[in-house]
C-alpha cells in the first residue's frame, strides 16, 4: 500500500457529510489529520457537535475535532434544517458525544498544520460552506502554495443550483470565501450537483447498508432514510442525491467520474446570481483553466465502494 494521504476535513454535518466521514474514516488511504467544523446546513454548536458523534459511532475518539467559522465571511448564515432536521443528523439516535473538541480554532489549525507539514503533502477535503478555507488563506497566504490539492464538494453548472435556480448551497452561503479558493491558484477539484445528482440513494442502495452485522451500517440507512425525503419530494426522485461522500470517492476512485480541467469562477456581485459557478466547460472564454470539475459520476460504482467500505466500520 502506499503511504496514506494526510487529509483535513472541513465539513458541516449534514447525514451526507456524515457518510463522507464514515468513508474517510473506514479507508486507510487516507491519514485524517483533524475534522474541522464549520457552520452550514445548522449552525456551528451543532455541527461540531455532529462531527464528534459520527467519531464516536465508528469508535475514533482519537479523531482531532476543531470547531472553526460561526458564520460565512461577509454574509448572514442561511442554514438547512429543513433539509437535514433540527439537530442536522436526524435519523438515528446517536448519543451525545463525550470524546474532546480541540481548544485550538479551526483555522488556527488549518494554518498551523499547512505551514508545519512538508509543502504539497496535506490534502483539503471540503464538504460544507468554505469559510474556514477562506479566512484560513486570509489569515496566512503563504498556505496556498503549500496545499497539495483541495477537493471541495459544491457548485452545479448544467445543473443549476439547489437553494436557488443558479446556486449550490455550500457556495450560495459563503460565495466570497469561495472565490477567495478559487483565485487562489491552489489545485483544486471541484464535484458539483451535476455530479451529485447522479448519485440517488434508492431503497436497494439502503438496504444494504441496513443490513450490516455492524452499527455503523444500520445508523447509516437511518441517516439516508431522513436525508433524501427533502428532494424525493422536491424532485420527484425515487431517492435523493448524496453528495459529500463523492469527495471522498474522487480521491480513493477517480476513475468513478467524468471531469475536465477548465475555468471555474463565482459569482459575488449580483443578488440575483449570487454564489453562482460559472464553469467554462466549451471554452467559450479567455479565463485561464484552474479547476478539475466533475460533470458525472458511476453511481453503482460509488454505492459499491461505500458499502464496501462502511461494512468494515464498528
Ligand atoms: O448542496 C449540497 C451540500 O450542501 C452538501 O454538502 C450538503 O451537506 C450541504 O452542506
Ligand atoms: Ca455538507
Amino acid at each position: 500500500m502506499t503511504t496514506p494521504l494526510p487529509i483535513i476535513i472541513d465539513t458541516d454535518p449534514g447525514q451526507d457529510d456524515a457518510l463522507a466521514i464514515l468513508l474517510a474514516l473506514a479507508s486507510p488511504e487516507f491519514e485524517i489529520l483533524g475534522i474541522t467544523a464549520v457552520a452550514g446546513n445548522v449552525p456551528l454548536a451543532l455541527t461540531e457537535k455532529n462531527v464528534r458523534k459520527i467519531c464516536e459511532l465508528a469508535k475514533r475518539t482519537d479523531i482531532k475535532v476543531f470547531a472553526g467559522c460561526s458564520r460565512p465571511m461577509l454574509r448572514k448564515l442561511v442554514t438547512a434544517e429543513y433539509v437535514h432536521g433540527k439537530t442536522g443528523l436526524d435519523g438515528p439516535d446517536l448519543p451525545e458525544p463525550t470524546m474532546p473538541l480541540q481548544s485550538q480554532h479551526a483555522v488556527d489549525f488549518i494554518v498551523e498544520t499547512i505551514m508545519s507539514r512538508p509543502e504539497k503533502t496535506v490534502a483539503l477535503c471540503t464538504l460544507g460552506p468554505l469559510t474556514n478555507i477562506g479566512m484560513a488563506l486570509a489569515r496566512e497566504p503563504r498556505i496556498a502554495g503549500r496545499i497539495k490539492q483541495i477537493v471541495s464538494m459544491g457548485g452545479g453548472f448544467f445543473e443549476g443550483g439547489n437553494i436557488t435556480p443558479a446556486a449550490e448551497f455550500n457556495i450560495y452561503v459563503d460565495p466570497h470565501a469561495a472565490r477567495l479558493v478559487c483565485e487562489a491558484g491552489i489545485p483544486l477539484t471541484l464535484v458539483p450537483l451535476d455530479a451529485t445528482h447522479q448519485a440517488l440513494t434508492s431503497a436497494k442502495r439502503i438496504e444494504r447498508f441496513r443490513k450490516m452485522p455492524n452499527r455503523s451500517g444500520p445508523a447509516c440507512a437511518a441517516l439516508l432514510e431522513y436525508f433524501e425525503r427533502f428532494d424525493e419530494q422536491k424532485y420527484g426522485t425515487d431517492g435523493g442525491p448524496l453528495h459529500d461522500p463523492c469527495v471522498m470517492a474522487w480521491l480513493l476512485k477517480p476513475e468513478l467520474f467524468v471531469s475536465r480541467y477548465v475555468n471555474l469562477a463565482i459569482e459575488c456581485e449580483s443578488e440575483l446570481t449570487m454564489g453562482m459557478t460559472l464553469v467554462d466547460w466549451w471554452g467559450m472564454t479567455k479565463r485561464p483553466a484552474n479547476a478539475t470539475v466533475c460533470r458525472s459520476v458511476d453511481a453503482e460504482g460509488l454505492y459499491a465502494l461505500l458499502s464496501e467500505r462502511i461494512a468494515k466500520l464498528p
